[in-house]
């Protein structure tokens, strides 16, 4: 049995069906060959095939080639958890963090010591973060009595000032504090963080290093993380419309903040260093569009195409824009929008410049499929498509893009189409009454050669 590394909980993630889909790629790629892992996601279909092929792996997303660009690489990482948290650069961004953040902090020790679900609510739902555009004036002098001087820090001033500086690393303390993680915990990341970025770039096995204790960072942020399904398409909501606390989310919130990054963070690194495969040296990850990614002369050398892209109207970086946040360290603008003619920091907190997929937009996701199967035909390679069908009784959103209009667009370009359904049984609780029933997760897949 193969090791599979699950890095990030995923929407899409083919974790479930490394085998079957590697039995087709077998059939029509040499041995030895190269595969474009065109949509890599988070890297799983990438690592499995790499110990029979070379692997080049792409997706728009930075987190995605990052976490990919380490899991087809022979790398260790140099550096222990316990390295970087007895490093100055930890140490002194957060003595400087709990200072600045000194009287929520203890506050928040007293709610989450005490278990009080109920004042744990309150700081879910109390609006301090980024630049404080959302706190209204009534609630201020409130607020001050929780937060004290730090209330000030969430000012468009003090981001532009850490963001400049550079010398304390601030960004989840004051982006995202109160919502998906506590305060503590954003400290923690925002120092690991920096301790991460202080490690010298002066050797390859520095540079490796820094990118494994990136990924365990990014594996334990997605796993500490307080919202529905561990994504960050928005923060687990503890109040109901009328105001009333909903019992089952708050226990959920203050059993996630309780969560301490160390756990995750070491399980990741010892998985990742007691690896003993032997990648090819000239394994890849890029970072771009597939249109430029597919404008690249080894990519478009490849025998096989494994393509995996999203199908759905829901645009990937809705869900992770805080894992892109973390790799990019930015302090990006935030994305407002407006209600009752006023204009409002949306909720899940989403970067404003967040990527929009045309494979997601009904207008255009048609003309991006057929341009897309239209160029990787025109290089010779063969292509392998991963499709999950939508299904109304199954709760599950609407295609861009239909099983029957694929497989016409396949059928124009390629001399021998399949599909092969490779669906797996599962149980779930049923919207329409409340029984366990088996279900089938649509997964197919496309087998496309000369
Ligand atoms: C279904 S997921 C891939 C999941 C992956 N196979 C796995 O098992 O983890 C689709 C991926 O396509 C990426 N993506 C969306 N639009 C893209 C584009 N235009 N170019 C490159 N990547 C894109 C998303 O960031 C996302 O990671």
């Amino acid at each position: 049995m193969k090791e599979k590394i699950r890095v990030i909980q995923y929407l899409g993630s083919k974790v479930n069906i490394l085998d079957a889909i590697e039995k087709e790629i077998k059939k029509i790629t040499p041995e030895h060959g190269t595969v474009v892992d065109l949509f890599s996601g988070t890297g799983v279909v990438s690592s499995y095939l790499a110990d029979s092929y070379r692997v080049i792996a792409n997706d728009v997303q930075e987190y995605s080639s990052l976490i990919t660009g380490v899991l087809i690489k022979n790398s260790r990482s140099l550096i222990g958890y316990d390295d970087l948290i007895n490093s100055e650069a930890y140490k002194n961004n957060k003595d400087e963090l709990c200072k600045y953040f000194k009287d929520i902090l203890e506050y928040e020790q007293q709610v989450i010591e005490n278990n009080d679900t109920e004042l744990l609510a309150k700081l879910c739902e109390c609006n301090v973060f980024y630049n404080g555009e959302n706190i209204s004036d009534t609630s201020r002098d409130e607020l001050k009595k929780i937060f004290g001087e730090s209330i000030n820090m969430f000012t468009d001033e003090s981001i532009e000032k850490f963001k400049n500086d550079r010398d304390i690393y601030a960004l989840f303390t004051l982006y995202y504090s109160n919502s998906y993680f506590s305060v503590e915990q954003c400290i923690e990341i925002d120092s690991i963080r920096k301790a991460i970025d202080m490690i010298e770039t002066n050797s390859t096995e520095n540079s490796v290093t820094k990118k494994i204790l990136m990924v365990c960072l990014l594996h334990a942020v997605s796993e500490i993380v307080s919202s529905v399904g561990k994504n960050f398409a928005q923060p687990i909501k503890v109040v109901d419309g009328s105001g009333k606390i909903k019992t089952f989310a708050i226990n959920r919130c203050m059993r996630d903040r309780k969560l301490k990054i160390e756990d995750p963070f070491k399980e990741m690194l010892e998985i990742l260093n007691r690896r003993r495969k032997i990648y090819s040296d000239s394994n890849k990850a890029y970072t771009l569009d597939s249109f430029e990614a597919i404008e690249i002369t080894e990519i478009k050398a490849a025998d096989t195409f494994y393509l995996d892209p999203p199908y759905t109207i829901d645009h990937y970086s809705r869900f992770y824009h805080v894992l892109e946040t973390l790799v990019k360290y930015d302090y990006p603008i935030l994305e407002e929008k407006k209600y009752n003619g006023k204009i409002y920091l949306m909720n899940g907190r989403y970067r404003n410049d967040r990527f929009q997929s045309n494979y997601c937009i009904p207008s255009k996701g048609k003309m991006e499929f057929e341009k897309l199967i239209e160029t990787i035909s025109s290089t010779g390679a063969n292509i392998i498509m991963s499709y999950s069908d939508s299904d109304d009784n199954q709760d599950t959103r609407k295609r861009v893009v239909s099983k029957v209009e694929l497989m016409e667009l396949l059928k124009k370009n390629y001399p021998n189409v399949k599909m092969r359904n490779i669906s797996h049984r599962y149980r779930k609780l049923s919207s329409k009454n409340s029984n366990r029933k088996e279900l089938d997760d649509g997964e197919l897949l496309f087998i496309c050669h000369y």
